[in-house]
């Protein structure tokens, strides 16, 4: 069970952000009201939220996930493989030790981001990508591993984060589309198959029982559905013009 969540307001800088989504600029206010009902789903599901103020240095800064790694024994503040994120960390470091004793880093030439790992149990799959770099990867594992926890690597070939393509539902369960469908690690799960029409979709959260999946996506949201979840709809779109989705805009612990 999660307990808490971190989010970052979105800043008006947001509209230069990194982006490869071909979808436009991404429209602030709206993206601000989308925020608020993000906060929303999250309180809705049972977790305190944090709020953090919108830092204007840092366009992607809203995407809170990538700086840091949280796991039930400790916290991992990542050093973010894109340049103009790298600053994001500092101030991650400062009010996670108001949650966490233990609190690592990960160190250059490392570089990783957390949406490149997916927690299953004691247990994090980490993608090689852009952005989280083997050495990265291996300075994740010794971590865990000094935690009793252990973490595996998966090279990624066409998405931006591991968990652009994946988001475990708990219960075995596996949201799972593309390039990651037939991949032998991921067979032992229960694959909830996302379509290649729908597959941004894939990126959805599970929060004590419920799972909040972004808005328009109808086939996902009744797959979901059939496996036994609640679901709350969030409109991200404004984030999807900025390669983000639903996990990147939170910490959840
Ligand atoms: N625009 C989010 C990212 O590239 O990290």
């Amino acid at each position: 069970m999660f307990t808490k969540a971190i989010v970052r307001r979105p800043c008006k800088n947001m509209t230069q952000g990194i982006t490869s989504a071909n979808l436009g600029t991404p429209d602030y206010d709206n993206a601000v009201k989308q925020h608020k009902q993000y906060i929303e789903a999250l309180k809705n599901c049972g977790v305190e939220v944090t709020v953090l103020e919108a830092n204007e240095n840092y366009p992607d800064s809203v995407f809170v996930e990538d700086v840091a790694l949280l796991t039930p024994h400790c916290a991992i503040i990542t050093n973010p493989g894109a340049e103009t994120r790298k600053g994001e960390i500092a101030e991650m470091r400062k009010i996670l030790s108001k949650f966490y004793k233990n609190i690592e880093e990960i160190k250059s030439p490392g570089t990783a981001e957390a949406g490149d790992i997916m927690m299953v149990g004691s247990h994090f799959f980490i993608g090689l990508s852009a952005r989280t770099n083997k050495e990265g990867a291996n300075q994740i594992i010794s971590i865990l591993n000094k935690y009793g926890m252990t973490g595996s690597t998966e090279t990624l070939e066409k998405v931006l984060h591991l968990k652009t393509g994946m988001s475990y539902l708990e219960n075995n369960n596996l949201a799972l589309c593309g390039e990651f469908l037939t991949k032998p690690e991921f067979q032992k799960f229960n694959i909830l198959k996302v379509d290649d029409d729908e597959s941004y979709s894939t990126n959805c959260i599970w929060v004590n029982g419920t799972v909040i999946v972004p808005k328009g996506f109808p086939k996902s949201k009744a797959t979901i559905k059939k496996a036994g979840y609640k679901t709350i709809e969030v409109d991200v779109s404004e984030f999807r013009k900025l390669d983000g989705g639903l996990s990147c805009l939170s910490l959840r612990f």
